[in-house]
């Protein structure tokens, strides 16, 4: 796709627009963990999300880093669907009674942010990439990976939840 000047400028509008969307996303999840931390039953679980905490709370820094390069202050703007995805994971472990399905719920749920991030930080890297922005796009490539590492470990603790689960 060829771009033109003018593209280039809506671009770049749309790229910290949604940089502020990552932001309000990630300290939405800074708030959640905390309580999907306390819900978990299997240490494995309790664990993964306590270190994707600490590392949830550097995303938060480093996209407040960006959105304040970009713009001067750190505004951020709603990211509906991460509000979206963490009133389910609330309905959905309300239902849960049972520990091991309540472990297995907690790790869908996750997972679901963790899909929602990765293809947000996938797309951001993209724009940066075309907009010539070099340290913005090592940053969020090096926050996609810790996404993805987040998604693959849940997969794994999920192989041990979910056969304890079955038995
Ligand atoms: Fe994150
Ligand atoms: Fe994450």
């Amino acid at each position: 796709m060829k771009m033109f000047s003018a593209n280039i400028e809506d671009l770049r509008t749309l790229y910290i627009t949604n940089l502020k969307k990552a932001l309000d996303m990630e300290q939405k999840i800074t708030d959640a963990l905390p309580k999907m931390i306390e819900k978990s039953t299997d240490p494995q679980l309790a664990t993964a999300f306590r270190d994707h905490l600490r590392q949830t709370e550097g995303h938060v820094a480093n996209v407040e880093a960006l959105v304040r390069n970009a713009t001067g202050d750190a505004d951020t703007e709603t990211c509906k669907a991460i509000s979206g995805l963490v009133t389910e994971a609330e309905d959905s472990i309300k239902d849960a009674s049972d520990t091991g399905i309540r472990d297995i719920t907690l790790i869908a749920c996750g997972q679901q942010v963790e899909h929602h991030e990765i293809a947000v930080y996938g797309t951001l890297r993209t724009w940066a990439n075309i907009l010539g922005l070099t340290e913005d796009v090592r940053i969020l490539e090096s926050i996609l990976n810790e996404e993805k590492e987040a998604d693959k470990l849940l997969s794994t603790i999920s192989d041990g939840v979910n056969l304890q689960a079955a038995a």
